[in-house]
């Protein structure tokens, strides 16, 4: 069942009605880093489920999986890798474009920063469509690694981006509908 401090978390997650268009909830995760007793209890749950899953590499997509991915990737003793919007990584680097709503867009990472073999965590602050997360694991599937799971704070439900994921398994902290 649910963990208790999930309700705690969820309390300081603040829903703004039509930003940043109109018609979205946008889920605004900057309210719960401004409760330290909370954040740290969302990076605990990560921590607890992943420590000892011998998981070597976690990766955060920018911007805010950097924010939950960073703490979990030291706690459990694993390297960091940010996957970057494109033209914001210095070296050589492999692409992956995904559609978006409207348009186009594309996460980077570089190249050598994660080796063949490798066993690789996913981290988000939320999973809408799913196409985020769905280039995320093409690039670490092309480096050669293993994406154990993806590992975000929030699902919406209703967009069904679970099964973009082509049966790869999805931990989500709580659901907004
Ligand atoms: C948001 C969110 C995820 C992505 C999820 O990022 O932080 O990364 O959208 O959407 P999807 O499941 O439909 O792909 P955003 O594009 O707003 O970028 P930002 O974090 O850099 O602001």
């Amino acid at each position: 069942d649910k963990d208790p401090r999930i309700h705690g978390i969820q309390s300081k997650i603040r829903v703004v009605p039509n930003f940043p268009k109109p018609g979205i909830m946008f889920q605004d995760i900057t309210t719960l880093l401004l409760d330290p007793k909370a954040f740290k209890d969302t990076v605990d749950l990560f921590v607890e489920r992943y420590k000892g899953k011998n998981i070597s590499v976690v990766t955060g997509i920018e911007a805010r999986g950097f924010i939950f991915g960073t703490p979990i990737a030291l706690e459990i003793g694993a390297k960091f890798v940010p996957l970057r919007k494109p033209n914001k990584l210095p070296g050589k680097v492999i692409s992956e474009e995904y559609e978006l709503e409207y348009g186009r867009d594309c996460l980077e990472m570089h190249l050598g920063a994660v080796e063949p073999g490798e066993r690789a965590l996913v981290v988000d602050d939320l999973i809408a469509t799913g196409g985020t997360l769905c280039a995320a694991m093409k690039l670490l599937e092309r480096a050669g690694a293993e994406v154990v799971e993806c590992a975000c704070v929030i699902e919406l439900p209703d967009l069904k981006g679970r099964e973009r994921l082509n049966g790869k398994p999805l931990y989500v902290l709580l659901e907004s509908y």
